[in-house]
């Protein structure tokens, strides 16, 4: 093995310094593809081994041995988000085992389940050749313990082995009490979750407090590849102040979750961390396209109140589906809903992310259904939405390539009505404007006339997605047909002179 272990554990926990790091600059035109180390391939191979219960591990194995980057790189994705990686309780309980990885008990040793830490380094290493990130999730909240209440051996936590890191028990009960929620337990009686005491000097000072030995061993060593980026687990269950230290010892742009619809609730923690995960902009724009009466004045109004209340849209990580919550084909089976959901989540402000097994049009509903293992599918590249979502990463990346203003630009608004919104995005002359609609696969087709997209009388513009022109009218606007219930996505026809576009 080329790194000392302590090097490598330090790796693991994220806890030490980084070299060669991603800034959040460097993080803003990057796609993220998400998923469970444990659901997403297997070490044999197989695509038809079933999950032996929806709790339970099922997949012990890193991602990379399976051929299977290829399939992640071959949408277009430019970084993966994989699920914690330090050592988990080992117990089978009655809230299942801690196949996901949020259930830590020793930061400074990784999961036996997912392989060594030469595996995990291959992993940085491979991803890294092909000039993709590797984002990693993190849980500085709390630890994990199979037991009820504070009923609990601290001795067995590495680092934190006594009560006194930890705040005494308590359950959090009320979310809107931010001091319970900050000092309480998450978790229940079943699976408890030692909540760290992110106050304590003594615990900052484990959490911030570089290792400047294996630092230099494995600067010295030449071969040590961090990670890119981290995920962070639980950030409101923490108190603000301790994450902009957390952020600058990482070294690495940072996205925090925070699982609040109030953007003047969930945006200001973007003062703390580079950024958190959009959930402002995530309930208003599943709600807008999971039917033909879905709202979109509501998603219309929140894209502007997310750019006043947020410090940065554009850093902020845009989704549509995560392992927390129903999948969108749970809300409704129609393909063209689906695609308008895609087209909104890569085409606005924000750096993308996709859950493994949204290509596949997976319907999981509430945790642990919405966990289904990716290989079932066969990781079939030719479904439907799959190769719409290479499509809508290769349009983004393209946009990327032409415009340096592309990443920076906050998306605005310029159309709605009951069924259809049309957004804004890209510097003038290459600005992207991207036509979405909830009236679903079976409606007839129907023309929209769209103003305020800024193209001039006369120019050209190319449908990216159904590769047809339209020529802009005398007075700048556009008609725009929509056919089948999907999305339009315009883009300037004399500016498709380079490869890397899908038409
Ligand atoms: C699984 O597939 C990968 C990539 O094709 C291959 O390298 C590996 O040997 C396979 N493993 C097994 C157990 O067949
Ligand atoms: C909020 O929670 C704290 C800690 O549990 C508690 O002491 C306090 O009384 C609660 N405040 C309200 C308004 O309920
Ligand atoms: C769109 O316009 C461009 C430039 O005039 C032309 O090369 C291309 O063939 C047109 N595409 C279609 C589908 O008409």
């Amino acid at each position: 093995m080329k790194f000392s272990l302590a090097a490598i554990a330090a790796i693991a926990s994220l806890l030490a310094p980084v070299v060669k790091a991603a800034t959040p600059d460097d993080w803003r035109s990057r796609s993220i593809y998400f998923l469970l180390t444990d659901r997403f391939a297997r070490t044999d191979n197989s695509t038809t081994a079933t999950c032996e219960t929806l709790y339970g591990v099922c997949s012990k194995t890193t991602v990379e041995d399976h051929g299977r980057l290829d399939y992640i790189q071959d949408m277009g994705f430019t970084a993966i988000w994989i699920s914690p990686v330090t050592e988990q309780l080992p117990q089978s309980t009655a809230d299942g085992e801690a196949y996901h990885g949020y259930w830590q008990q020793d930061i400074y040793a990784l999961n036996s389940n997912f392989g060594t830490a030469e595996d995990l380094q291959n992993l940085a290493t491979a991803l890294h050749d092909r000039g993709m990130y590797l984002m990693v999730d993190v849980v500085a909240n709390h630890f994990g313990y199979a037991g009820a209440g504070d009923d609990v051996d601290y001795a067995i936590f590495n680092p934190f082995n006594s009560e006194s890191y930890f705040h005494p028990f308590c359950l959090i009960t009320d979310y809107s009490n931010e001091t319970m929620v900050e000092e309480c337990w998450e978790g229940d009686n079943i699976v408890s979750l030692p909540d760290l005491d992110t106050e304590s000097t003594a615990v900052q000072n484990i959490c911030l407090t570089r290792s400047y030995d294996n630092e230099d061993e494995a600067t010295a060593n030449g071969n040590y590849e961090p990670v890119d980026g981290l995920r962070l687990d639980s950030v409101m269950e923490v108190q603000k102040d301790f994450w902009p230290d957390w952020n600058s010892a990482s070294g690495v742009y940072c996205v925090g979750e925070v699982d609040d619809g109030d953007p003047t609730f969930t945006c200001p923690y973007q003062k703390y961390l580079d950024g958190v995960l959009n959930y402002p902009t995530y309930f208003p724009l599943v709600r807008a396209f999971e039917s033909s009466s879905g709202s979109i004045s509501e998603l219309y109004d929140m894209i502007n109140e997310v750019k006043s209340d947020c410090v940065d849209s554009n850093l902020l990580g845009s989704f549509s589906e995560n392992h927390d919550n129903p999948r969108f084909a749970s809300y409704t089976s129609d393909f063209s809903l689906a695609k308008n959901a895609l087209a909104f989540t890569i085409l606005s402000d924000g750096i993308p992310i996709i859950y493994a097994g949204q290509e596949q049009h997976y319907d999981g509903g509430n945790n642990p259904y919405n966990r289904e293992a990716t290989w079932l599918s066969g990781y079939d590249t030719s479904a439907e939405l799959y190769t719409f979502i290479a499509v809508l990463n290769q349009i983004r990346n393209y946009a990327i390539q032409w415009d340096n203003g592309y990443t920076t630009y906050k998306t605005y608004p310029i159309y709605q009505d009951d069924n259809n919104l049309a957004i804004r995005k890209g510097s003038d002359e290459s600005q992207i404007i991207t036509v979405l609609s909830n009236v679903g696969t079976d409606a007839d087709s129907y023309s929209l006339t769209i103003s305020g997209t800024g193209y001039t009388a006369g120019e050209v513009l190319t449908d990216l997605i159904s590769c047809t022109n339209v020529t802009v009218d005398d007075s700048g606007d556009v008609s725009v047909t929509m056919t089948g219930g999907l999305p339009s996505v315009l883009y300037p026809t004399y500016k498709l002179v380079y490869d890397g576009h899908p038409c």
